[in-house]
C-alpha cells in the first residue's frame, strides 16, 4: 500500500518554522515525511534534519521519502515522549535547534490501513496502537475497563455527549462476546445512539477518536513533548504545533500563554513575587488555519491548527508553573 498522507498546513509551517540554510531542525511526526522532506529542502545542503514517529511504517516511508534530500537526516522510531533521549544520542546540543515541529495525531495512512485498526468505515482487528509492538490496543481498553472509566474517556476525549449510553451498551454486549473488530464495535455504537439519523459523521467517529487517544496516550505525549522542546531551541528558534482537536490545541495555547507572560503571582499584587518571565514570544497568537483551496483539497484540514512560538534570549525556567496551563 502507497503511503498516502498530504501534509496539512505545509506553506504555512515552512513560512512560520523558516528554518534557516544549514540550521538543524527536528520533525516529531515524520508520518509521510512531507514536513520533514520540505524542512530538509530549506536547511539545504549544510543542515541537519532528525525526524521522529513511533510508529515503524511511519519511519520505513519518511525514509524513503528523504533519501533526495542534500541535508543530513535521521529518522529514528521513537514516541516523541522521548525527544530529550532521541537528540542527546544524536549529538545534538541544547539551545541549538532552530525548528522543532509537531504535527500530531494520526496520518491519513493509519485511518486507510483497515488492519491498524484505526477505522470504523473499514474493518479490521480492534488496534488502534500508533507502535503496534508495545501498550494495550483499543480492544484491552474496550474489554476491560469499568463502565465509568470507560464512559469518562469516550466523553473526555471525544466530547461525546452520549458516552454513558455508548459505554453502557458496550459493557452489556462484551458480558457475552468481548469486542475484536473495528466494524463490530461501530455498529453496537451506532444502535447505542439510536442509528444515524442524518447526523453528519458517523456516530462512532467520537468514540473512535476517544479510544486512539487514550490508547496511544496522546495528551500525556503532547504534555511531555511541550515540556522538553524549548530548552533544544536556540534563542529565535521555533516551536511549531499542529493540532486537530480541541483538547489539544488548548493544552497548546494554554502552554504557549504561559510562557509568554511575565508574571504568573495569584493573586496579583503591587509587587511580582513569583520570579517568572517570558521565555517565548507568540509570532501568531491565534495561529494558523487552513484556507479555502487547502480545505477543498483536504477536507482532513478543516481541523488543523498550527501554532508557533519563538524562544526569547532569555534563562528557562524549570516548567513548575505546568499547573497554571491546565
Ligand atoms: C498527522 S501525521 C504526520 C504527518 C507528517 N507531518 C507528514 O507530512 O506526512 C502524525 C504522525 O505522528 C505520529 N505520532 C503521533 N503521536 C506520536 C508520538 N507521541 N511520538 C511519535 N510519533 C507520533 C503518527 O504515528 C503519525 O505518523
Amino acid at each position: 500500500m502507497v503511503f498516502a498522507h498530504e501534509p496539512v498546513l505545509l506553506a504555512e509551517t515552512i513560512a512560520a518554522l523558516a528554518p534557516p540554510t544549514g540550521g538543524i531542525a527536528v520533525d516529531c511526526t515524520a508520518g509521510g515525511g512531507g514536513h520533514s522532506h520540505a524542512l530538509g529542502e530549506a536547511l539545504g545542503a549544510g543542515g541537519r534534519l532528525i525526524a521522529l514517529d513511533r510508529d515503524p511504517a511511519a519511519v520505513d516511508a519518511a525514509r524513503a521519502r528523504l533519501a533526495d534530500l542534500d541535508c543530513a537526516w535521521q529518522v529514528v522510531q521513537a514516541p516523541f515522549s522521548e525527544l530529550d533521549r532521541v537528540l542527546e544520542e544524536a549529538g545534538i546540543g541544547r539551545g541549538s535547534v532552530d525548528a522543532i515541529l509537531a504535527d500530531v495525531g494520526v496520518s491519513s495512512h493509519q485511518i486507510d490501513s483497515a488492519e491498524r485498526g484505526f477505522s470504523f468505515a473499514a474493518d479490521g482487528p480492534l488496534d488502534m496502537r500508533m507502535d503496534p509492538t508495545t501498550g494495550d490496543t483499543a480492544a484491552d481498553l474496550v474489554n476491560h475497563l469499568d463502565e465509568v472509566e470507560l464512559a469518562d474517556v469516550i466523553f473526555r476525549l471525544g466530547d461525546e455527549r452520549q458516552s454513558r449510553r455508548i459505554a453502557r451498551t458496550i459493557v452489556r454486549r462484551r458480558e457475552t462476546e468481548p469486542f475484536a473488530r473495528t466494524a463490530d464495535l461501530a455498529a453496537v455504537i451506532e444502535r447505542a445512539v439510536g442509528g444515524r439519523k442524518g447526523a453528519r459523521i458517523h456516530p462512532a467517529t467520537r468514540s473512535f477518536q476517544a479510544l486512539r487517544i487514550a490508547v496511544n496516550g496522546e495528551l500525556d505525549q503532547l504534555d511531555s513533548l511541550l515540556r522538553s522542546a524549548l530548552a533544544w531551541l536556540k534563542p529565535g528558534g521555533r516551536l511549531g504545533v499542529i493540532t486537530f482537536h480541541s483538547g489539544e490545541d488548548r493544552r497548546v495555547k494554554r502552554w504557549f500563554a504561559l510562557l509568554r507572560q511575565d508574571c504568573v503571582c495569584e493573586p496579583k499584587g503591587p509587587t511580582c513575587t513569583c520570579g517568572w518571565h517570558a521565555q517565548v514570544r507568540l509570532p501568531q497568537g491565534k495561529g494558523w488555519t487552513a484556507g479555502p483551496d487547502e480545505l477543498a483539497r483536504n477536507p482532513r484540514a478543516r481541523s488543523a491548527r498550527l501554532r508557533v512560538a519563538e524562544r526569547l534570549d532569555v534563562p528557562l525556567l524549570p516548567p513548575s508553573g505546568a499547573r497554571h496551563a491546565r
